[in-house]
């Protein structure tokens, strides 16, 4: 079984693509996959979807990030869709393993650093508590795999920690440890401003990310503004370090295109920083035109989506209710 998840807060990005969403669909021929729709991770970003002035605000995000996957190639017939917030069992389980996760350890988390800094005063204590609920997430469904970019990889090396300890405290295998499936290419997509950061469908500069819903033309303007170097002549190679803003668009385009980066380097030997840029647009637009226009589709029809969430949370509560129960007969 596979677990992957996504939060709905604003629109995704092809670094959400390029990470977990474009796997999702394969992964359906091997696993019985779990994809959730992480509602709750949403509420502790400061502009978060249940706090929004327009009352349809919530549903909105949520029906698009679904719409999303659909047009992704999930399908809800194979696979477990469902919304994080409609299976009470993750808040439920996420108390019980608060109680069995050291503070040191979440002060320790990348991600919590970075966020609490951009924040200053007023962090909310669900920043520091994230990597729980992630924890429950994966927890409640026995699932072997869980599949994430780069960036959640800490939490997931948390959860298994936590899921230990509870093993081993009970001297019995009560959470199933699942592993990591980080892909090799695609998994730690840059901001195209700043190629140190990570792209973000939250960073405020709408320029430093392409999402899945732009339009063309923008997404062609925004690969045009993306940082590169000022190499002269033009030297299209690999290198983290001195050229991240070209490596990151080699990464961009070999993820896209499946092509190793050691050939796209032979490929763009003497050619231009716009010829990569150019190269890059086309094959992004090839992607993400028929992608966008299956979202429409779907999008279109709510009644069918909300279907989908109801059946997929009935599905969900089922297998995580047995976990539940499993860790109560403990404790009686
Ligand atoms: P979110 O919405 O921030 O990201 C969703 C997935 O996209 C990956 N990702 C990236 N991959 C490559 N390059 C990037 N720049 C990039 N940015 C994001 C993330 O690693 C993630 O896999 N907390 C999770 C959602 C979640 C979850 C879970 C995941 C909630 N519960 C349980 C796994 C298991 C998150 O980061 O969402």
């Amino acid at each position: 079984m596979l677990f992957s998840a996504v939060q709905p807060s604003g629109l995704l990005t092809i670094a959400n693509y390029l990470g977990v969403l474009c796997h999702w669909k394969k992964m359906q021929d091997s696993y019985q996959c779990i994809y959730c729709i992480a509602d709750l991770h949403a509420m502790t970003a400061k502009k978060n979807i249940y706090k929004k002035k327009n009352k349809n605000g919530s549903t909105k995000t949520i029906l698009d990030t679904l719409a999303l996957y659909l047009a992704c190639g999930v399908d809800p017939n194979k696979s477990i869709v469902f919304l994080q917030s409609q299976v009470l069992e993750h808040t439920q389980l996420n108390w019980i393993l608060n109680c069995y996760t050291n503070l040191g350890d979440l002060f320790r988390m990348t991600q919590f650093k970075v966020k609490s800094k951009n924040e200053n005063a007023s962090i909310n204590s669900g920043l520091l508590t994230y990597p729980i609920l992630m924890a429950s997430d994966i927890l409640l469904y026995d699932v072997n795999k869980v599949l994430v970019g780069e960036d959640q990889k800490q939490h997931i090396e948390l959860t298994k920690k936590i899921a230990r300890r509870v093993n081993r405290i009970y001297k019995k295998e009560i959470f199933t440890i699942p592993s990591l499936i980080i892909t090799k290419s695609g998994s730690r997509i840059k901001s195209l401003l700043d190629p140190t950061k990570k792209m973000s469908k939250s960073d405020s500069n709408r320029n430093s990310s392409i999402f899945m819903l732009d339009n063309i033309d923008l997404i062609k303007k925004k690969f045009a503004k993306a940082v590169t170097d000022s190499e002269n002549p033009a030297n299209i190679s690999f290198n983290k370090k001195k050229k991240p803003g070209i490596s990151n668009l080699l990464e961009i385009l070999s993820a896209f295109k499946k092509i190793p980066i050691v050939e796209l380097e032979k490929f763009f030997l003497n050619k231009t920083y716009l010829d990569l840029k150019l190269m890059i647009f086309q094959t992004v637009k090839k992607k993400l035109v028929p992608i966008q226009e299956k979202y429409f589709l779907y999008r279109r029809d709510e009644v069918y989506l909300r279907d989908i969430l109801f059946k997929g949370a009935i599905k969900a509560t089922k297998k995580a209710k047995e976990t539940i129960e499993r860790l109560f007969n403990l404790f009686n």
